[in-house]
């Protein structure tokens, strides 16, 4: 068996996989978001540890799996979140999350002080989420934190840290940091230096499937696994969501929506210039990289919508009723702005907006329009990934809206392309499995392993009276950027 472990924003998975490709047990476990301003979003790095703890305890349970037969565990995690160790290996303060805004200003700075040299080290704009930005809010807001720091790792690093006693980060999450030369797979002096970060933060890099070592006599006693288990580095979420999609080589395309919602592109070579329209970044692959546009409250936009109007009800009972009202809403159009957007606009102020409401629109027009909303808002980057020359025709729909016929029939017909979902899907926590699974040799490449354990679902097909009516509401929706951006301001 292997194990395959997603470090969510909502909570963790954890996967238990067997070799022919079963998936034998899973187990999920939630922890809270701390809001304690607006704009701030922070977790505590021990609520990550101690569920996945749980989460693995119960996967094991569940199953009777003996410990000595669990050969490999790889992670996949919510990117570019910033957790300060000091040099005790102690955690210095609540870890900073990929979602949260209160950077702006080091922004801006990062901005002024690199200019084209950021692009091209870096390959992406300095946006609010990504670490490096954070790195410098902290130097900037807590000097005393700051100076303590003698390493700053992602989340799903400081999990496995937590379980090996090593100090990696690999590639596919090095790349949101903002400080890795992209191309060169290598940490930036010429950013460190600029930015006045010393480069000694930085930790080892690592490929995803390289074997970073063993888990510790501690943990495997605490969760019951064995210390013989070989511990694989793992990636990104989106880069295992992509792996668990087969997202491996040229012409394939991802989309995505989680809390966040992601259109992503392979990409086999450093061979376009997309000067930062959308992120760009290492892929859990070897050598490869993808890029993708995302949506910040994508998933989120439901979830607030249902926790503020519908508190009692299910997603499948929501998302059950939005075929009752035609496409479009009846004119009442979403943006899901709700807190900030990243592509295709990268502003932290922008704020959501319902737009043409009408005395005759029902609640049901609602959450349609946040369907609706959410998925324009990933076309933008679809779009984006057309206009460079990717051919999508054909796109592989992953994560909370994949789990709807109703959302994956509008992803079609929005995006004009056929949707297709997977039998079984399981996320980036498949992808981490499928890294370990190629890591402990089960596999001689990566897309073998792909093979054994991805299966493809059913298809959606663009229904071209309807592809014709979202071309018109589409154009309306991309005014509304700029038609209420004063109003925020
Ligand atoms: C990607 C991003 C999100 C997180 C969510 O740039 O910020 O998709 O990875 O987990």
């Amino acid at each position: 068996y292997v194990l395959g472990i997603d470090l969510g924003t909502s909570g963790v998975k954890v996967l238990a996989v067997r070799q022919d490709g079963k998936v034998v047990a899973e187990a999920t476990r939630e922890y809270p978001l701390l809001q304690p301003y607006p704009g701030y979003n922070e977790q505590n790095p021990e609520d990550w540890v101690q569920q996945t703890y749980l989460a693995i305890e119960e996967v094991i349970q569940k199953t009777g799996i003996d410990a000595a037969h669990i050969q490999g565990i790889s992670y996949s995690g919510q990117m570019h979140g910033l957790v300060l160790l000091d040099d005790k290996g102690n955690v210095i303060r609540n870890a900073i999350l990929w979602n949260d805004t209160r950077t702006s200003q080091e922004c801006k700075n990062i901005e002024e002080t690199l200019g084209e040299e950021l692009y091209e080290i870096a390959k992406n704009p300095a946006l609010e989420g990504f670490t490096l930005p954070k790195l410098l809010w902290v130097k900037n807001h807590e000097p005393d934190h700051y100076s303590r720091a003698t390493t700053f790792l992602l989340p799903k690093d400081y999990l496995r840290y937590r379980m090996t006693c090593k100090l990696q980060m690999d590639f596919s999450d090095a790349a949101g940091t903002l400080l890795l030369d992209v191309v060169n797979k290598q940490w930036s002096l010429t950013i460190c230096e600029a930015l006045g970060i010393s480069i000694d933060l930085c930790p080892e890099l690592v490929e995803s499937h390289h074997c970073v070592g063993n888990i510790t006599e501690e943990v495997a006693k605490r969760c019951g696994l064995s210390s013989s288990t070989q511990v694989f580095a793992g990636g990104a979420d989106n880069a295992c969501g992509a792996i668990g999609a087969g997202v491996l080589s040229s012409g394939k395309t991802l989309c995505s929506i989680g809390t966040s919602g992601v259109m992503l592109s392979y990409e086999e070579h450093d061979e376009r210039q997309y000067n930062g329209a959308v992120h760009y970044f290492n892929h859990g692959k070897q050598d490869a990289f993808y890029v993708m546009g995302v949506t910040l409250a994508a998933g989120y936009s439901l979830s607030w919508f249902k926790d503020t109007f519908a508190a009692d009800a299910t997603y499948e009972s929501l998302l059950a009723q939005i075929n009752k009202v035609p496409a479009g809403s009846n004119g009442l159009l979403f943006t899901p702005y709700i807190v900030g957007e990243r592509t295709p606009h990268g502003d932290s102020t922008i704020r959501g907006s319902f737009i043409g409401m009408d005395a005759s629109h029902t609640f049901n027009h609602f959450i349609r329009a946040v369907v609706e909303g959410v998925t324009f808002s990933l076309r933008e980057a679809l779009d984006i990934l057309r206009e460079s020359n990717h051919e999508i025709n054909h796109i592989y729909s992953i994560g909370g809206g994949a789990k709807n016929d109703n959302w994956l029939q509008i992803q079609a017909n929005i995006f004009d392309a056929s949707i297709q979902k997977l039998e079984n899907e399981h996320g980036p926590s498949l992808g981490a499995a499928i890294l370990a699974s190629y890591g402990v040799g089960w596999f001689p490449t990566l897309e073998d392993s792909v093979n054994m354990f991805v299966m493809y679902g059913e298809t959606f097909y663009p229904q071209l009276d309807q592809v014709e009516q979202y071309e018109r509401f589409y154009r309306s929706f991309k005014r509304i950027y700029s038609d209420t951006k004063a109003v925020n301001e």
